[in-house]
């Protein structure tokens, strides 16, 4: 995600475009710049929130009618003033802000280079840029002809506005799978990535649709297609208020995010996953996987949902690539004096990637000589920078304290990593493998039919708000998802929670079993589910309220337990993405009936960067 601005009219388009940025930092807010056009093209980018930017351009020329923003939340190339946008392009005349991933970027850059482009930032958006520009000069084409060949070898997702230093009446967009509005207002237009830059300036917007160009004169929107066909432009009215605009109309930034999830996922399977060709590709594991493949043993350190998401990765890991995982605490870890051996591998899962206990935990670990993996949210992040290679999760911002988009990002990467580690070391048979990648592909289509559900999911969660404790239970790949929408509910609605292995129930947990405990099993289908079945008979035995997560169609738990939570049936390696969705909900309905801050909980900080 990243936050863009851009603007044609009578109006001075500096103030409009930084105004407008602040509003969209919540969107990514790592760097931030803009360009304006007044005869020449100016230029300006700072590493930093939009502030900072204000800050360097202070005694600058900044006039202009015509001028492009944008805040960052890097995907290639780490937060830095040169990586930042917007890019110029090598003749100088053109300049472009970006927001999306260009998936095939290194290809195309291997072609300009040869053909003596220079680059001057790590990103993939300045390969575009150079894309189109070259395109323009080879044909000798107009730039929105150049932009509509360039747009057909792309691969990936991309809104863009373009500045032409030769043509300084018009601004040139796209939108393919990132958000684009275009504000109509009498004698100007203002784009954003959301309506919130606009909306006090006019209440006529056109959502752009995928595919299309728009050319944009200060009296003029030209829409079209990329086969050059007018398209009339669908006028709307807004009606939503600043605030709501921010969550894109949902109540809470929590709520937006657990939403967000099929695109999440999606975008972390991007460009990685190709279930096609039957590979995964994630060039920081390609440029270790010896290292990776012959680890005598991986360490996973993380803390909060991460560690979750690591005790996952231990099931996965260690079933398909068989090298043993152990999952610490990265707070108990750093204080333990712990035994590294040479050839460990220490995979660290964070989704701020500043998390002070997990940057010590591998700050040891790789003075004692272990390799670091990260598998982080945050690109540039300390924990990102500290390690040797990794794999970004690409969730974007994850502005809600309880971890949602963040967490389902992680399990998707981390799978991948173990899928392509057991296909190293020939640990899988190539009919599991492909099955499992087909089964990765299909989740963000399952996660969307769970979340289609959602009110009967707030149904149930309503009838246990008044609840003073809950237990959460799993066997095997479900156990650590147990334990995650356990820490949800503790963390959203304050209601004391525990996850346990169901089957250590009888070791003692049984007994705080009653009719007022609700007890929530992840029970879905799988090896263990007779035996999960037993343990819900257990429950019921003694009183106890069961709500069950189930596998669509699951008659036998559905016969024994006071509520289902049903999901679409999937392989139990990859089940814990789903199940886990259905909880998330449950935590948020349940916070939000008992009126607490959801996307604030008391205590909580979005990332402990303490010890
Ligand atoms: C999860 O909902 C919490 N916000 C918290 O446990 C979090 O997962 C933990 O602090 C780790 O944060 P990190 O992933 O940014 O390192
Ligand atoms: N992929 C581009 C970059 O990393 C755009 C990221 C964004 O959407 O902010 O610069």
């Amino acid at each position: 995600m990243c936050g863009i601005v851009a603007y044609i009219g009578h109006r001075q388009a500096y103030p409009v475009i930084v105004k407008g940025l602040k509003r969209l930092e919540y969107r990514g807010y790592d760097s931030a710049g803009i360009a304006l056009l007044d005869g020449s093209l100016k230029l300006y980018k700072k590493m930093g929130k939009v502030a900072a930017l204000e800050e360097n351009v202070i005694g600058k020329s900044l006039d202009g009618n015509i001028g492009i923003g944008h805040t960052r939340w890097a995907t290639h190339g780490e937060p830095s003033d040169r990586n930042a946008h917007p890019h110029m392009s090598n003749s100088g005349k053109l300049a472009m802000i970006h927001n999306g991933i260009i998936e095939n970027y290194a290809s195309l850059k291997q072609e300009l280079i040869k053909k003596g482009y220079r680059f001057s930032s790590d990103t993939d958006t300045e390969v575009l840029l150079n894309f189109i520009e070259d395109i323009q000069k080879n044909n000798g084409s107009t730039l929105e002809e150049a932009l509509r060949i360039a747009l057909k070898r792309v691969v990936g997702a991309y809104v863009i506005v373009l500045i032409d230093k030769d043509n300084p009446d018009t601004l040139i967009a796209a939108r393919k799978g990132s958000p684009l509005v275009i504000g109509i207002g009498k004698g100007e237009h203002f784009l954003a990535s959301d309506a919130s830059p606009i909306i006090e300036y006019t209440k006529e917007v056109v959502y752009v649709n995928d595919y299309e160009i728009a050319i944009i004169k200060s009296d003029e929107l030209i829409l079209k297609n990329l086969g050059n066909e007018r398209q009339t432009p669908f006028i709307q009215k807004l009606d939503l208020e600043l605030a709501a605009i921010e969550k894109g109309g949902y109540d809470h930034f929590m709520l937006k995010e657990i939403f967000e999830q099929p695109g999440t996922i999606y975008d972390s399977l991007r460009g990685r996953l190709d279930v096609q060709h039957g590979t995964i590709t994630m060039s920081g594991i390609e440029n270790n996987i010896d290292k990776i493949k012959d680890a005598n043993r991986i360490l996973i350190i993380a803390c909060g949902t991460s560690w979750h998401a690591g005790l996952i990765a231990e099931y996965i890991i260690e079933e398909l690539c068989r090298i043993p995982v152990e999952v610490e605490y990265a707070s108990e870890f750093r204080y333990r004096n712990p035994i590294i051996n040479r050839g460990d591998m220490i995979i660290a899962i964070s989704q701020s990637g500043e998390t002070a206990d997990t940057l010590v935990a591998i700050e040891t670990a790789k003075e004692q000589g272990a390799v670091i993996l990260g598998v982080v949210n945050v690109v540039g992040s300390s924990i990102a920078r500290l390690s040797h290679a990794g794999a970004y999760t690409h969730a974007g911002p994850e502005i809600g304290v309880a971890s949602t988009k963040a967490f389902t990002a992680q399990l998707a990467v981390l799978t991948m990593i173990a899928l392509r580690i057991a296909k190293e070391r020939n640990a899988i048979t190539p009919e599991r493998y492909l099955h499992l990648l087909q089964e990765l592909h299909d989740v963000p289509e399952k996660v969307s039919e769970v979340l289609e559900k959602a009110d009967l999911i707030r149904e149930v969660a309503l009838k246990y708000q008044d609840a003073t404790d809950a237990l959460y239970l799993g066997r095997g790949y479900n156990f650590p998802v147990a334990l995650e929408g356990a820490l949800k509910l503790k963390e959203i609605s304050y209601i004391h929670a525990e996850g346990y292995p169901a089957a250590e129930m009888k070791h003692g947990p049984i007994a705080l079993v009653d009719e007022k405990l609700p007890v929530i099993f992840v029970a879905t289908r799988d090896a263990y589910h007779e035996k999960i079945v037993s343990n819900i008979q257990e429950i019921k035995a003694r009183k106890g309220k069961v709500i069950a997560v189930i596998t669509e169609g699951d008659e036998t738990v559905t016969s024994l337990a006071d509520d289902v939570l049903p999901v679409p049936a999937a392989d139990e390696l990859i089940a814990p993405i789903i199940s886990t969705i259905p909880l998330q909900l449950l935590s948020y309905y349940i916070g939000v009936a008992k009126g607490y801050d959801v996307d604030k909980p008391r205590n909580l900080a979005k990332s402990v960067t303490v010890e």
